[in-house]
């Protein structure tokens, strides 16, 4: 049995939590957070050992073997290092870090530490049809990619932990982004040489407050010279949507094109309607739990992943880049 230790009880850290708790080969040994009701609360219902409020503390306590954090975004590369350093194997969710100064100092720490396990969380990579579409473009199925395409949006009725989130989430292209811009890399095979950003408040002025907008695009060019968009917002109408496409010179493949929560059409007096996930636990469910699987058998195995501390760092790089450019309305090298 691998002993987790794990940081952060919120939208994401709980998810997780339970996951690791049904898992037969690890044992959810340790809950780190801040708001101590939560902890005692978890660690009952989740049949926890040992509960911290200090990240410090519990990364010293020997039986644990792996850390996992979705501590927020700001605190992963501090937690990563430490955690490293202390002995452990660690997953951290996304984004490695909120600066790209950040993410060299983890890499840094994976690279001292070349025994352990290190895992960052980009788990669209996990969900079948993102997988499915990879093995086609490997395949060869829709010849050369010159296009992706790639959306990510939450519903409107989640607007208020967005705002309340943001200040600290890095900003729309470091939070939302880094899923698509992951997924570019990942099926273009090269890195982005140029991006240029726009977006803007269109709904909620709130965002401005830390140069943010509550929707966001960015173009890019690619070092091969495919195309890259990618389009992320918090005020869709409808529910948790996340499309991307991927044009070839023999083909094209959409996932998620129109978004929904499973097979049923409902049909009523307002026509024909499909319902759709209401938010990123619904839609990759399974994708969570397949890459925490991947990390423990890692662990277990003593394999390296495949998502590297260099992914965390380029995707951080390109979207601190769009960033910029959202900023300065400029064309940004990178
Ligand atoms: N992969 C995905 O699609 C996805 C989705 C959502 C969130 N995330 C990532 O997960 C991370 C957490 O996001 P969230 O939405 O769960 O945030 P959240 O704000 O809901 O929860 C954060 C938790 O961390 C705790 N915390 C804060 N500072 C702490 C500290 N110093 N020590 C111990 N605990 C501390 C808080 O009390 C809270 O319980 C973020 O980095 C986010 O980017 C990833």
């Amino acid at each position: 049995m691998i002993k987790i230790g794990h940081i952060g009880l919120g939208r994401m850290g709980l998810f997780h939590a339970e996951n690791i708790s049904q898992m037969n080969d690890a044992e959810l040994f340790a809950l780190c957070d801040l708001d101590e009701e939560k902890l005692a609360k978890e660690a009952k219902r989740l049949n926890v050992k040992k509960t911290y409020t200090d990240f410090d503390e519990m990364i010293k306590d020997d039986e644990i073997d792996a850390i996992t954090i979705t501590s927020p975004s700001h605190l992963h590369t501090e937690q990563i290092s430490k955690a490293l350093k202390a002995g452990k194997h660690v997953f951290s969710e996304k984004p490695l870090g909120t600066t790209v100064e950040q993410c060299k100092l983890a890499e840094k720490a994976v690279e001292e530490n070349p025994d352990q396990v290190f895992m960052l969380g980009f788990m669209r990579r996990f969900d079948k049809s993102y997988q499915y579409a990879k093995k086609a473009i490997e395949a060869g199925k829709i010849g050369k990619v010159y296009m992706v395409r790639s959306y990510s949006q939450d519903p409107t009725a989640k607007i208020e932990g967005a705002i309340a989130f943001g200040p600290h989430s890095g900003g729309e292209f470091l939070d939302m982004c880094v899923h698509d811009i992951d997924l570019m890399r990942w099926f273009i095979g090269s890195e982005p040489k140029k991006v240029w950003a726009i977006g803007g408040c269109y709904a909620y002025p709130e965002f401005a407050d830390w140069n943010d907008g509550d929707n966001v695009s960015a173009l890019m060019k690619f070092e091969n010279d495919a195309m890259g968009f990618l389009f992320a917002g918090r005020t869709a109408p409808h529910g948790y949507n996340v499309e991307t496409e991927i044009m070839g010179t023999e083909g094209i493949i959409r996932i998620g094109s129109v978004p929904q929560k499973n097979l049923v059409e409902i049909l009523d007096s307002t026509g024909i309607r499909k319902e759709i996930s209401q938010d990123f636990i619904e839609r990759f469910s399974d994708s969570f739990k397949d890459e925490m699987k991947e990390f423990i058998s890692c662990v277990k195995e003593g394999r390296k992943p495949e998502i590297t501390v260099y992914d965390g760092t380029a995707v951080s790089e390109i979207a601190y880049k769009c960033k910029e450019s959202f900023e300065s309305g400029e064309l940004v090298e990178l």
